[in-house]
C-alpha cells in the first residue's frame, strides 16, 4: 500500500487572537514512521489534536488516504476511520487491569471491531507486542511508567490503525525503556500503516524515523532525514542548539 495517509493542507488553528498552527502543509505516506519534533509550544500537540477531531481549525483541511476530508468529523468518526492517538498527559485508568485497557482499545470510536474468540486472540497479541502478557491481570496502576507507556501503546494499537499517532512515547523513560520503545515502534511499521511520533528525544528519533518534520511557530522549519535535520542550521538555532 503506497500513498497519502495524511495530507494537511493549509491548516491555521486559532486560540483567541493566537495561532498555533500556522497556514501547514505536510503530506505522511502510508508505511512511514514520520516523527515531528520541534520547540515547546511548536504546534505539534496541536496538530495530532486536529487530525484526531479535538481541536476545530479556523481554516485548512485534513485528509485521510488522498480523498477523504476529516477535517470536520467528530472525534469518533475519525478512530472509526482508523486513526488513533496515543496521548502526551499519561492517562490509564488505574483501576482497571491492563487486559481491560487493551480490550476497551480494540473498540475505535464506539465500535466493536472483534468479538468472542477473535476478542481474545486479538487481546493476546497486542498484549505480546507491547510486552505486558505477565502483567496482563495486574491493575494499570500498579505497573512502572515505562509500562504504562506501552500500556497505552497497546490501547492504540488494539483496533488495529492505519494511521498511529504517539505523542511523546518516552518522556520520562529509562534509556533502556526508550531502547526498548524504538524496537517497538519499528515493530508496527507496515506498508499500510503511517504512524507519526511526537518527541524530544532525538537519541529516540533517531532510531524511529524515515523522516522528521521540524515544526516551529506553527509552520514547518525543515523536512528531511535526521541527519539533514540535525545539520540544518535553522532548526540548531531554534531548537537542537538549545
Ligand atoms: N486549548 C488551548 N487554548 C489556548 N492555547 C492553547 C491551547 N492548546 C494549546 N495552546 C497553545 O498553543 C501552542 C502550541 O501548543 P502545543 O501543545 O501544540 O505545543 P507542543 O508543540 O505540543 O509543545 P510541547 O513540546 O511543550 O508539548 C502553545 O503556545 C500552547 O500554549
Ligand atoms: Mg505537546
Amino acid at each position: 500500500m503506497a500513498g497519502v495517509a495524511l495530507l494537511v493542507d493549509g491548516l491555521t488553528v486559532q486560540f483567541g487572537s493566537f495561532r498555533a498552527i500556522n497556514d501547514l502543509s505536510l503530506a505522511i505516506d502510508y508505511g512511514e514512521v514520520r516523527a515531528v519534533i520541534g520547540p515547546n509550544g511548536a504546534g505539534k500537540t496541536t496538530l495530532l489534536d486536529v487530525i484526531s477531531g479535538i481541536t476545530r481549525p479556523k481554516d485548512g483541511r485534513v485528509l485521510f488516504g488522498d480523498t477523504l476530508d476529516i477535517t470536520r468529523q467528530s472525534e469518533s468518526a475519525i478512530a472509526r476511520a482508523g486513526i488513533r492517538r496515543k496521548f502526551q498527559k499519561p492517562s490509564v485508568f488505574e483501576g482497571l487491569t491492563v487486559r481491560q485497557h487493551i480490550e476497551i482499545g480494540t473498540e475505535a470510536g464506539f465500535r466493536r471491531k472483534y468479538e468472542g474468540p477473535a476478542l481474545e486472540a486479538r487481546v493476546a497479541e497486542v498484549l505480546e507486542i507491547v510486552g505486558l502478557t505477565e502483567q496482563a491481570a495486574r491493575m494499570a496502576g500498579e505497573l512502572s511508567h515505562g509500562q504504562k507507556q506501552w500500556l497505552e501503546i497497546g490501547m492504540v494499537l488494539a483496533s488495529d490503525p492505519r494511521v498511529l499517532m504517539l505523542d511523546e512515547p518516552v518522556a520520562g523513560l529509562t534509556d533502556e525503556e526508550t531502547a526498548r520503545t524504538a524496537a517497538l515502534v519499528r515493530s508496527l511499521k507496515r506498508p499500510d500503516r503511517a504512524i507519526v511520533v511526537v518527541e524530544h528525544d532525538m537519541d529516540f528519533v533517531e532510531l524511529i524515523a524515515d523522516r522528521v518534520t521540524v515544526l516551529h511557530e506553527g509552520r514547518t522549519l525543515f523536512e528531511g532525514s535526521m541527519d539533514k535535520v540535525r545539520a540544518d542550521e535553522s532548526v540548531v538555532e531554534v531548537y537542537l542548539g538549545r
